[in-house]
């Protein structure tokens, strides 16, 4: 005689963390209520810190529930509309579209700034059919995997970030408007190796990364380069293919990040929320 089916019913009030890769991006398996009530959001925190990326699949926050569930975790910056900037290549929804085409190439968030965003949620609200995944590189496990011989190499490197340059990646050839507006952003000097006040290490990469501080230019490019070459192999990223609804999270602390090709036309349109910056890039 069998025994009859038992019918599990979904879990309430459940919080489950589930690693995706071994050195980047967990899943974090819970529902809108129990993450609203901000039960989880030092563990949320420290996940977050220690994971690089959290993934929610298909949470389906409102925009409101969004800003609530940031500010569980962080201060969130007064951004877009109430707190929600629209992340969209279409001009009619956002008048920076032609500025975010700097997203295909992998960067952190604020890199100009003196104290870079702690954390970004993203929710995907209009997909595009084709590309469109987010990718995040975990820049601590990159510095913890360098040769001892780098580490020492790098420790005293400082790099200039510009805005200039990370636009030159997305527009090759500038019209003479878009060249003055570039330099209209002050360049900012930090140090390549970022010593956090948690005693850990990570890289401080990207493309508004410009030159080397006080090196020869060609060797300055080439050093940094080799280090992105580095940083993006494949032990240290994590793909997200997203589905309408899904939010995710990201450590802008630690993990540079980059959008893959998709159709400027497609309408593609994300929710963003970011929390202010804690530390200082030293
Ligand atoms: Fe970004």
């Amino acid at each position: 005689m069998s025994m009859p089916a038992v019918q599990l019913s979904k879990p309430s009030h459940g919080f489950a963390a589930i690693e995706l890769t071994p050195r980047i991006a967990t899943e974090i398996k819970s529902d809108r209520e129990t993450l609203l009530s901000g039960v989880y959001a030092a563990e949320i925190r420290r996940l977050l810190e220690a994971r690089g990326v959290l993934i929610f699949r298909e949470i389906n926050f409102t925009d409101e529930q969004q800003v609530a569930f940031a500010k569980t975790l962080g201060e969130v910056i007064p951004q877009g509309e109430k707190g929600i900037y629209k992340v969209t290549l279409d001009k009619k929804e956002n008048m920076q579209a032609d500025y975010l085409r700097g997203a295909f190439y992998w960067h952190i968030d604020g890199s100009t700034d003196d104290i870079p965003t702690r954390a970004s949620l993203l929710s995907a609200k209009r997909l595009a059919p084709v590309g469109g995944h987010t990718e995040f590189a975990n820049t601590y496990a990159a510095y913890d995997d360098l040769p001892e011989s780098d580490k020492k190499d790098l420790n005293d490197l400082k790099m200039v970030h510009t805005i200039q340059a990370a636009q030159a990646a997305a527009y090759p050839n500038p019209t003479p408007e878009q060249r003055e507006g570039w330099k209209r952003y002050i360049p900012r000097t930090h140090p390549l190796v970022w010593k956090h006040q948690s005693g850990r290490k990570s890289l401080v990469l990207g493309s508004t990364a410009s030159h080397v501080e006080g090196m020869d230019y060609k060797a300055g490019r080439a050093l940094l380069e080799r280090l992105e070459a580095w940083a993006t192999q494949p032990q240290f990223v994590y793909q997200h293919k997203w589905k309408l609804g899904d939010l995710v999270i990201w450590d802008n602390t630690g993990t540079m990040h980059r959008v893959t090709p998709y159709d400027f036309d497609s309408g593609r349109m994300m929710h963003r929320t970011t929390l202010v910056g804690e530390e200082r890039l030293v």
